[in-house]
């Protein structure tokens, strides 16, 4: 019988109250909520001091570590001066700031941005912009979406006609446009023998016999560069966005880059297209965008699509709004987290680090139950061979029995930690993930 501590009436409290995300609220019953109280560096504490190693950067959002002092810091200060303001028709000195620096690490190939707050909502401006652009410019027939198969994108109604997850898609089918679906460059795919260029090649041939014949109608092509994040971490060669770039300027059609998982270095580079050399028309950002810390997303884009909105009429504008666009403290926090990038030269420090966690991790890699082991920049990830539909639930749970965080897509194991996962903190994790591997059935 389990007793009525502070947390066990917390954890009473939550589920008569609050309606938890992404979940069949009923597995409660026998799968309990975890409180968490606190949280600093990559650790997560329950108020009784139990703690867990956050090895899923809290559903991909953090960077630097919780209760970051630097971040604290800024937004501490930013709080004495303006918490939010509308942005229609005021501005302020974090969201121009945070623009500049942004288009500057676009090599100012996208000159303006536009602000969301979750990711979700980025991709709804993406693909109403685009469509926009074109109607302003006389294609007003451009109304349809291509997107690869085992895309996501989000959640609203928009971001969940261009995504292929059965389980978050299949209910709302009724209320979603139809798009196109392309073939996934996901080197599993390949056919035996061929390399995962090749294969990256064979897929943009057949985006190119799609556009071929669609072109007319193709609004934009959106993709997930180099990683689809929620259909499992499938991984794929750059060349798969060099030859979709020439594609969709052969065809006239955007490219919609959401690098609202990829982007802040989580493949490697700052942004995960700059492997392919390539510039995107939209590109998306939200997550890591605030270091982890609160709700923010932005949809830059070239000053040509822009000059397009750019008109006496009314009409031609890009007339979007949500409540808190440009909210000063999230962009404050996201320019803390631009600092520590430029001071810490982190994207040169996570090679190192990353090269080290994947020699840590051979055991993994070889493991006889471990198919695919594969990387991209500060993601890893595998599938255990198991029959057991439930066993993502149940490495799940021995993770958290073993102090660590992970949060399994199916049979796919991924981690994805805070940049500032120490050695210690990454041999804890290979090694607790190892025994929870050796100890399944
Ligand atoms: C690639 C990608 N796009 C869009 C989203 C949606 O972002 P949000 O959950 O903030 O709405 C996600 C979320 O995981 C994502 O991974």
């Amino acid at each position: 019988m389990q007793t009525s501590t502070p947390n066990n009436m917390l954890l009473k409290r939550s589920v008569a109250s609050v309606w938890h995300p992404c979940t069949q609220m009923k597995q409660h019953e026998t799968a309990p909520l975890i409180p968490v109280a606190y949280a600093k560096g990559c650790w997560l504490y329950d108020p009784d001091g139990r703690r867990y190693l956050d090895a899923v950067s809290s559903w991909w959002v953090n960077l630097f570590g919780h209760a970051n002092e630097r971040i604290n810091g800024e937004l501490r200060k930013q709080l004495e001066e303006l918490a939010h303001v509308m942005l229609a028709g005021f501005t302020h000195r974090p969201v121009v700031e945070l623009s500049e620096r942004l288009s500057r690490r676009t090599g100012g190939e996208l000159g303006h941005c536009f602000y969301g707050s979750d990711g979700a909502s980025a991709v709804e401006i993406a693909l109403k912009m685009s469509f926009h652009y074109w109607r302003n410019t006389g294609s007003p027939e451009k109304t349809q979406f291509a997107s690869i198969a085992g895309s996501y994108h989000g959640e609203t109604l928009g971001a969940l006609s261009v995504t292929d997850v059965a389980i978050f898609k299949d209910t709302y089918a009724p209320l979603l446009r139809v798009g196109a679906r392309v073939p996934s460059p996901d080197w599993r795919l390949a056919a035996a023998g061929e390399s995962p260029r090749e294969y990256a090649a064979r897929c943009a041939q057949a985006l190119e016999r799609h556009l071929e014949e669609h072109h007319e109608r193709t609004a934009a092509l959106i993709v997930e560069p180099l990683v689809q994040g929620a259909t499992g971490m499938a991984m794929y060669d750059a060349e798969y966005l060099r030859r979709a770039r020439a594609i969709c300027d052969r065809y006239g059609t955007h490219l919609i880059a959401d690098e609202i998982m990829t982007g802040l270095g989580r493949t490697g580079t700052f942004f995960a297209y700059e492997q392919a050399g390539i510039t995107p028309d939209f590109l998306c950002l939200s997550k890591g965008i605030t270091g982890g810390y609160l709700p923010l997303s932005v949809v830059l884009t070239r000053d040509s699509i822009y000059d397009a909105f750019y008109d006496d009429s009314v009409a031609r504008a890009f007339l979007h709004s949500h409540s808190y666009t440009g909210n000063a403290l999230a962009c404050r926090a996201a320019l803390a987290t631009l600092d520590i990038f430029d001071a810490d030269d982190v994207i040169n420090a996570n090679r190192a680090k990353a090269a080290r966690l994947s020699s840590r991790a051979e055991p993994l890699a070889r493991h006889e139950r471990i198919r695919n082991f594969r990387n991209t920049g500060m993601i890893w990830a595998f599938e255990i061979d198991a029959a057991d539909p439930q066993i993502g639930r149940r490495v799940h749970e021995a993770a958290l029995a073993r102090e660590i965080l992970l949060r399994p897509i199916g049979s796919t194991v991924y981690f994805m930690p805070p940049y500032t996962m120490s050695e210690d903190e990454q041999d804890m994790l290979v090694m607790r993930t190892l025994d929870i591997v050796d100890s399944l059935q």
